[in-house]
């Protein structure tokens, strides 16, 4: 087993585990000393695209991104999020899993969603390919309107059932996204694997946030999202300086010149 997925592991009942997005370089540079997991995820559709849903993400944008922040990184388990209608089925999910390997050095892939996809990341197990689990709010096949889960018996019934065969089928840990407090304590504590929650209280092993949102770069009022601190400001100083600068022939001085 990678011995980074086996540091992951180990945190479980012990020290919380700090996970990230990026989607380039200079981000994943900035994250790697403080994060256990680097994420590329596929919200970057739209974080940097404004796209409306994140189905409109491609393997190929994927790719680009995580060879980029592949740079960055020096310690931190870098997971790469497979991108809607790159999984239907079996075959399909390892050519595309290995292609992002393979471009990226990745150490693992992260899938959206529960029973359907067992036998496809049991494939990808069988084929030595590490896979991140994610239930609750699954961006890919959002309809609608979001809203957090584990609010009728049913729901809670079947997202127990999911972690646990996710388990069972070899992820090494699962994201929980916008899953109810007392369902999320309960998932957390039957598994053996770590759960990381975004938007699901501190009753997982540990925490993931789109790095833009916490920021204040990306501008978003999901309920979950604390703002701790607003980059945004920093750089318009940083901008009028320049500015400020040039109009009064004061930059490039003598300094910045040949
Ligand atoms: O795409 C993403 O960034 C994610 C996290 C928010 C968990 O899946």
């Amino acid at each position: 087993m990678n011995s980074k997925i086996k540091k992951i592991l180990s945190k479980k009942n012990k020290t919380k585990i700090i996970c990230l997005t990026a989607y380039t370089k200079n981000f994943s540079e900035i994250l790697d000393g403080y994060t256990d997991i680097i994420l590329v995820g596929d919200s970057l559709g739209s974080v940097l695209y404004s796209f409306d849903s994140t189905k409109k993400v491609t393997l190929d944008m994927m790719i680009e991104h995580a060879k980029s922040v592949r740079q960055g990184i020096k310690k931190s388990l870098m997971v790469v999020d497979m991108p809607y209608n790159t999984y239907r089925n079996k075959n399909e999910a390892l050519k595309n899993a290995k292609k992002i390997i393979k471009y990226t050095k990745a150490d693992a892939v992260k899938l959206e969603g529960g029973k359907k996809i067992v036998n496809i990341i049991e494939h990808l197990r069988k084929n030595k390919i590490n896979v991140m689990g994610h239930l609750g709010i699954l961006p890919q096949s959002q309809k609608g309107k979001f809203r957090f889960k584990g609010k009728t018996n049913f729901e809670r019934k079947n997202l127990l059932t999911d972690s646990k065969l996710l388990q069972k089928s070899g992820v090494f840990s699962i994201v929980l996204e916008c899953i109810e407090t007392k369902l999320t304590k309960k998932i957390t504590q039957k598994l053996k694997i770590p759960t990381i929650g975004i938007g699901s209280s501190v009753n997982c092993d540990g925490q993931v946030l789109v790095t833009d949102d916490l920021i204040g770069l990306n501008l978003t009022t999901i309920k979950f999202v604390k703002r701790f601190q607003n980059i945004r400001k920093y750089i318009k100083l940083a901008i009028k300086k320049f500015s400020r600068d040039v109009k009064k022939n004061k930059y490039p001085s003598k300094k910045y010149s040949y």
